[in-house]
């Protein structure tokens, strides 16, 4: 089962909790003139998460398809949306177009570089890269500039099958979520690099006011302040030898 949450005007949170992790999966519908998802999701999930999205539009009329990083439940369903929508093309970073996405897919995707602009019509997605955060070589984020969104990813992450949206501080929960992944074999998931923090600072100068998180609830409120406490939890977490 699906949940359904319009977290912000237009932009609609798309949430499958999956039990055996105790963590959600969410996948984010921008309902424009050119509409957009990010996160395909993964490949398991696509037929709930079709039927998911064609409550809100006809899935045949998707344009875009975006994430951060090329794993499978930020894309793995790709080809499966590309079949279905036969206008739909991929964005994601340069970085993962040559390197792994123009490969596996079935269409080229769009390769995004610093400061270029995915239109959905009324709304405006900035591209900005992160490598290596929240992990992978080609990892990136979008911010839309007139609603103040950023689609932050795998940032923030935390358990439980939580609110769609929250204003309480989201910094505990992923501590906590953190050193629990720590322990386990997914430990060293969040490389801590010399630019880790100057990163997470230029996410925050966006001064965003919405946060579209993957795993866990999005948040509403000053982001830059949160981003830069999570620049010390993370590297608390994974920036000691
Ligand atoms: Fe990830
Ligand atoms: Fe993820």
């Amino acid at each position: 089962m699906t949940s359904i949450h319009e977290i912000a005007p237009d932009l609609f949170r798309l949430s499958i909790y999956a039990p055996a992790f105790d963590m959600q999966f969410n996948h984010f519908v921008v309902r424009d003139e050119e509409p957009l998802l990010f996160h395909a999701g993964l490949k398991g999930m696509f037929p709930e998460l079709r039927e998911a999205v064609a409550k809100l539009i006809d899935p045949t009329q998707l344009r875009w398809i975006a994430w951060s990083h090329f794993e499978s439940d930020e894309c793995g369903a790709l080809n499966d949306w590309l079949q279905l929508a036969p206008n739909a093309q991929s964005a994601c970073t340069l970085i993962g177009k040559l390197v792994s996405v123009d490969d596996f897919s079935i269409r080229p995707a769009r390769g995004m570089t610093p400061d270029d602009v995915l239109s959905t019509g009324k709304y405006r997605y900035r591209f900005h890269p992160s490598p290596h955060i929240p992990h992978g070589w080609d990892a990136g984020v979008l911010f839309e500039e007139t609603r103040k969104t950023l689609f932050c990813s795998d940032l923030f992450h935390h358990f439980g099958n939580v609110d769609p949206i929250t204003t309480s501080d989201l910094i505990e929960p992923t501590r906590q979520a953190m050193a629990q992944l720590q322990q386990g074999p997914l430990a060293g998931y969040m490389p801590y690099t010399q630019k880790t923090e100057g990163v997470l600072r230029t996410l925050a100068g966006l001064k965003p006011e919405t946060m579209a998180v993957m795993h866990g609830s999005s948040f509403r409120g000053q982001g830059d302040r949160l981003l830069c406490d999570l620049a010390g939890v993370i590297t608390e977490a994974f920036g000691k030898a």
